[in-house]
């Protein structure tokens, strides 16, 4: 059975009678009208159609937690989403907790995560009852067991490791091998033990987390990772004496965002990790854990597109047609930062045939500002409207504002129905949190 995640379009997607594109029954050209554009679409039958294809994938292990991963795409609204799924919350930061608080998650099923979080940011944390903190190294061990004190609370918590396992993804969402910035070498481990047995009174050790990295199409990584962890929690309990109950894997599962890409199934991933899980804990006589999996990419991405319109055009003389739309790195950082790959259509007219290979530049002040290099499209026009697929993941996430431009707005669509989850940003909002000294004032 094929998931969501290995499909370009959100499962929404179709051609409606006035060969318009559609998703949730929604015509994306009314939206780009109603809205404007950039605009941010998310389907929310997709979001709902893959948390429960994870869910059942699982099923057959008793013992599973799914957090999202927020920094994938966090807002109220898919909070709200991904709360009644059940679903908990990774986050790395107060304004992630913030956000998950505010939107009424379950804090209990929520997890803090990051490799330099603040003592204010572990105390809010505390305080609003977030139920397991990641601990990422060895500063953070005392600062949180300070917090914890303070407040008169024990916390359970996670040791961050890098399992050394390295997946062939880009180098800058490998996150798993052992040259890392995250986590705690394996060899630092014990060290760690020793610190919470002896001197964290209020820090209850219960398992180990890792993440190795992200847009994975292997599955065998994931079988190495619970492996590396069973064989770890082993030793601990050969050494120490304590047996650690459960391991957080982290997200990393790949998606479709052009033609070439093949994810594996969520199916195939769970299959990968719950045999792992009984085949190495059987091996390294450790009881079977709790296991706690961390998407973002793989729950959002799909459900997401972006709408832009085409401006201006440029056929250089003997070389590339340009094809500018009215957003770009500032809305979509992915394709200037990673070389990221996406697939585009015309939304006002997708059934016509692809008739010449363009580039498609965004409209910021920088030459390495190409959405897509190589599109083949039919003849674009002033006006057109075009579909990025696959945005819904770490691109509103990664927005800014270069050139003070301002950021688009998101829809939320479902049954033909579509509510704004962020509104547009104004130019008052972009102004908002300018201050002119007294001394540099205008006198008027
Ligand atoms: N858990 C941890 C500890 C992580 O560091 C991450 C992602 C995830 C879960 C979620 O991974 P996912 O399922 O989304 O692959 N900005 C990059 C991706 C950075 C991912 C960072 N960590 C991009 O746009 O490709």
């Amino acid at each position: 059975m094929t998931t969501a995640n290995q499909s370009i379009k959100p499962v929404t997607a179709k051609i409606n009678q006035d060969e318009h594109i559609e998703i949730g029954g929604c015509d994306l050209v009314s939206l780009a009208e109603k809205y404007g554009t950039p605009l941010y679409v998310f389907d929310e039958e997709t979001i709902r159609t893959i948390a429960r294809q994870y869910k059942t994938a699982f099923s057959s292990y008793p013992k599973i937690s799914m957090l999202y991963a927020s920094k994938a795409f966090m807002t109220k609204a898919i909070v709200r989403i991904l709360d009644e799924e059940g679903f908990g919350f990774d986050m790395v930061s107060g304004g992630e907790i913030y956000t998950a608080h505010t939107a009424g998650a379950d804090m209990k099923k929520c997890l803090f995560n990051g490799n330099n979080k603040s003592y204010d940011e572990l105390q809010m944390a505390v305080e609003l009852g977030v139920g397991l903190i990641s601990v990422d190294n060895f500063l953070e061990l005392a600062l949180l067991n300070n917090v914890a004190k303070s407040n008169n609370k024990t916390i359970d918590i996670l040791l961050r490791v890098t399992p050394g396992i390295e997946c062939h993804t880009h180098e800058y969402i490998q996150t798993g091998h052992l040259d890392s910035k995250f986590g705690f070498d394996l060899t630092q481990v014990d060290e760690a033990i020793e610190l919470i047995l002896e001197q964290y009174d209020n820090l209850n050790l219960v398992g180990l987390h890792a993440h190795i990295g992200s847009q994975i199409f292997e599955t065998s990584v994931y079988y190495d990772e619970v492996e590396v962890l069973l064989k770890e929690i082993s030793r601990i309990k050969e050494k120490f004496n304590i047996e650690l109950t459960h391991i957080n894997l982290g997200g990393g599962l790949g998606i479709k965002y052009v033609e070439e890409d093949c994810p594996p199934s969520i199916n195939e991933i769970a299959d990968k990790i719950i045999t792992s899980v009984k085949e190495n804990a059987a091996k390294y006589g450790v009881q079977e854990p709790e296991i706690h999996i961390e998407p973002g990419r793989s729950i959002i991405g799909t459900s997401g597109v972006t709408l832009y319109t085409v401006g201006s055009s440029k056929q250089v003389p003997k070389g590339k047609k340009y094809v500018a739309v009215d957003g770009g790195m500032a809305d979509n950082p992915r394709p200037s930062l990673y070389q990221a790959l996406y697939t585009a259509e015309v939304a006002n007219r997708p059934n016509d045939k692809a008739t010449e290979t363009v580039t498609i530049a965004g409209r910021f002040c920088e030459s390495g500002d190409i959405l897509i290099h190589n599109a083949k499209m039919p003849e674009l026009n002033e006006g057109d409207i075009l579909c990025f697929y696959n945005t819904g993941a770490y691109g509103y996430s990664m927005s800014s504002n270069y050139n003070r431009v301002l950021k688009p707005a998101a829809v939320l669509v479902n049954n033909s129905q579509s509510d704004i989850i962020i509104d547009k940003e104004s130019y008052e909002h972009l102004v908002s949190l300018d201050r002119i000294p007294d001394r540099l004032k205008k006198q008027l």
